[in-house]
């Protein structure tokens, strides 16, 4: 039987990863035909990665057809799964994400800062450019999107696209129960962490292993420092006896930013001035990393890309592709549609909690409400992850300002109109839907 999957942005550096995550359970997701896309600009990134990819599965001994092309509608024919990890602009629009904000004093933050605003508006209009593609040709196709920022994304494609069949991913909560099972020196699969907010912005509010709740001792691990969850591009600060003690929850490593704000402005400004930003950094590590795939005589995954944050993402990916092919029915942790997994948020809000698998998708488990501690909070990122999605399709300007300025980690409203403007500029060639307010900001 057919196996389809396509992944889009199949240039990227982090392809090597899911193709082995494919590879590795060939057994149980026998995937017959993989295809490589992506736009003509990064096509010789593409043919490098799929030349890697295919002396990985020649290796492996697997019967998966690899192909690649620029063609986007031809790729998805009786496509059975699509991933998306694509980056509007590139690194280089990134860089700008980072630096204008940095600038005014301010962190850029590329995914849930006023970075990721702009991250978001220049890559909602693409993603449900390839949604209408999916509805068109492949209408029964699951797209599993990592695209950054996932929540806001995936939310925006859900309620502005045909296409439902779509679920958002992200590495942080599967690095959690990797990192908790570590140290508790188990299985990951015997651990289960509820989990309860936003992408980046989500909690672990209780750990269980094998049904026994082990959350104290896992908050203190983290509190001795004994355990750390952080990916590669983001350097724990460590939290206080009182922030763990009062929250008692774990907080993912996105939470830094939002309440050791000044300490992540200093680290950010020395990292700035020492290496740049970290699209500067990655810029460095992808070249190396695309220096190495080119080597005929590599067939493998090389160790160096787990200097890149989003590290392991494709064992999330691969997990639930495998899971609805499968109709498992186990519990992942995705990004999805609220339908009152969360009390105090919105049916419609796309929220990351935990879900049962099965082959009509995720459902959510419910979690009640939201801890008083941190109910503000989370409402506060959500009404500004719903002013983003509506900036984004709209292209109006005030929208946008709107969403900046209501963004937590932006201190006020002079420096929101500074860094909008700036950044509507520096990004125009990528912001078609805001031609207009371009105009209104030169007029006033
Ligand atoms: C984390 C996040 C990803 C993000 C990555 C950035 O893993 O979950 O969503 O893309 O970090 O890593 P980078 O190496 O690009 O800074
Ligand atoms: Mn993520």
């Amino acid at each position: 039987m057919k196996l389809k999957v396509v992944i889009i942005g199949g240039g990227s550096s982090y392809t090597p990863e899911i193709v082995e995550g494919f590879i590795q359970r060939h057994r149980t997701f026998p995937v017959t035909d993989l295809v490589l896309v992506d736009i003509p600009a990064g096509q010789e990134k593409l043919e490098i990665v799929a030349a890697l990819a295919q002396r990985m599965i020649h290796k492996a001994g697997v019967p998966i057809r690899l192909s690649w092309t620029l063609d986007r509608r031809e790729a998805l024919l009786d496509a059975d799964f699509v991933s998306t990890q694509i980056r509007v602009g590139g690194l280089a629009a990134r860089e700008k994400d980072e630096r204008i904000p940095l600038s005014h004093g301010v962190i850029g933050q590329e995914t849930n800062g006023p970075g990721g605003v702009f991250k978001a508006l220049r890559t909602i209009p693409v993603l449900l450019d390839i949604c209408a593609d999916i509805q068109d040709v492949c209408p029964n196709a699951w797209l599993i999107n990592f695209t950054n920022p996932a929540g806001i994304v995936t939310e925006a494609l859900l309620k502005h696209s045909k296409h439902k069949r779509v679920i958002g991913v992200c590495n942080i909560p599967f690095n959690m129960r990797t990192g908790v099972a570590e140290i508790l020196s188990c299985d990951a699969r015997d651990v289960e962490i509820e989990f309860i907010g936003l992408n980046h912005f989500v909690f672990g509010k209780r750990v269980f292993v094998r049904g026994e709740d082990r959350t104290k001792e896992v908050l203190n691990k983290l509190l001795a420092k004994e355990m750390d969850y952080s990916p590669a591009n983001i350097v724990s600060l460590g939290w206080t006896k009182e922030f763990i003690e009062s929250l008692e929850m774990l907080p993912n490593p996105y939470h830094q930013y939002y309440f050791q704000r000044d300490e992540v402005l200093e680290k950010d400004i020395r990292a700035f001035r020492e290496n740049g930003t970290r699209a500067e950094v990655v810029q460095k590590v992808e070249k190396e990393l695309f220096h190495k795939y080119k080597a005929v005589e590599l067939q493998e995954k090389p160790k160096e890309l787990e200097q890149r944050g989003g590290a392991y993402y494709s064992d999330a990916a691969c997990n639930l592709m495998n899971s609805i092919y499968n109709n498992t029915g186990d519990v992942q942790t995705v990004n999805v549609q609220n339908n009152g997994a969360i009390a105090d948020l919105p049916a419609d809000a796309v929220v990351e909690v935990n879900a049962i698998i099965t082959k009509h998708g995720p459902k959510p488990i419910a979690v009640g409400r939201l801890p008083l501690s941190v109910r503000g909070m989370i409402q506060n990122m959500k009404a500004f992850e719903e002013l983003v999605i509506e900036a984004a399709v709209t292209g109006d300007y005030l929208k946008a300002y709107k969403a900046m300025v209501m963004n937590p980690l932006v201190t006020s409203d002079k420096k929101a109109k500074l860094m909008l403007d700036e950044l509507l500029e520096a990004h125009k060639e990528y912001l078609p839907q805001f031609q207009h307010s371009r105009a209104y900001v030169q007029n006033r």
